[in-house]
């Protein structure tokens, strides 16, 4: 679904208002306990998913993946890329490209590391929160984010990614969203706790991981909708703005985004253009 640029509000103050809201109830969890879960993941972060969503992980990332364009030459970057599930699938499509992933979690890219080289492939790894990116502007002609915004301050990451993309180039998210119904919401949000919770006991996670169970499906009730997160975009200043919707109606969504070709290359999109 594209979304015509004129019926898009562009409210800055809608969304600045919406990050503080979600800034001020998860803030500490942000900061505290979401990096101690990822700690304990890494082994079993891909089977703890397939688990979690009874098997449908893997369709979702196969979705995402045959969506983004890749190019022989392209500089690609996955901002909180955890294990490198999705960088490896990204090499596997395009070998000629030079990827770099970014996660503040050492553990994860640690185990991301060990999976690279046991494929035989090659990804360069930054350990960085994400809210900063530490690259000059216009680094990258891909940049990709999967299942990692609903732990982020969008209004800092997103300006972010937009400055250190090539003018022209491209952003590829995928996340599980907020459904745009109530009462698909209300079956999810419940659903979404008993998966985190029996995923965690299936593979004993640490006390950290299993005081998050009620968080996760917090922060998707606190998330945007996928029309939503196409204002976020539009908002933050991408353009061609595409977004499709996936398994159990709709609850995942895949965007896609370009930077503008004539962009200034300011560190704060968000402020008002010349
Ligand atoms: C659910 S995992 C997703 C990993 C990967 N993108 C994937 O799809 O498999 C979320 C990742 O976001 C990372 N993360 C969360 N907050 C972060 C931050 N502020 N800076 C950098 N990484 C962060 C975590 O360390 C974790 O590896």
């Amino acid at each position: 679904m594209a979304i015509a640029p004129w019926a898009m509000p562009h409210d800055q103050h809608w969304f600045r208002r919406r990050e503080g809201l979600r800034r001020e109830r998860f803030g500490q969890i942000w900061a505290d306990a979401v990096p101690k879960v990822f700690e304990d993941v890494p082994t079993y972060y891909r089977k703890g998913n397939i688990v979690a969503s009874l098997g449908l992980w893997e369709l979702w990332v196969w979705q995402f993946v045959r969506s983004i364009r890749l190019e022989a030459g392209n500089r690609v970057l996955d901002v909180a890329a955890g294990t490198n599930d999705l960088g490896l699938r990204l090499l596997r499509k395009q070998p000629r490209i030079e990827l770099t992933a970014i996660d503040r979690s050492r553990e994860m890219q640690a185990y991301g590391q060990v999976l690279a080289r046991r494929a035989g492939l090659r990804i360069r790894s930054v350990i960085h929160d994400v809210h900063r990116l530490p690259f000059p502007d216009h680094s990258f002609d891909v940049v990709t984010l999967q299942a990692a915004s609903r732990h982020l301050q969008l209004d800092k990451v997103l300006p972010e990614i937009l400055r250190v993309l090539e003018p022209g180039g491209m952003f590829y998210h995928c996340d599980m969203l907020k459904p745009t119904s109530p009462a698909l919401e209300w079956l999810y949000l419940r659903f979404l706790r008993l998966s985190v919770a029996w995923t965690a006991s299936l593979f004993g996670s640490s006390d950290a991981s299993r005081r998050c169970v009620s968080y996760f499906s917090d922060a998707i009730q606190a998330f945007y909708t996928p029309a939503e997160l196409s204002e976020v975009l539009a908002v933050c200043g991408f353009t061609q703005i595409r977004c499709s919707t996936s398994v159990w109606g709709g609850m995942v969504g895949f965007h896609a985004a370009r930077k503008p070709a004539r962009c200034p290359g300011t560190a704060d999109p968000m402020r008002p253009r010349p």
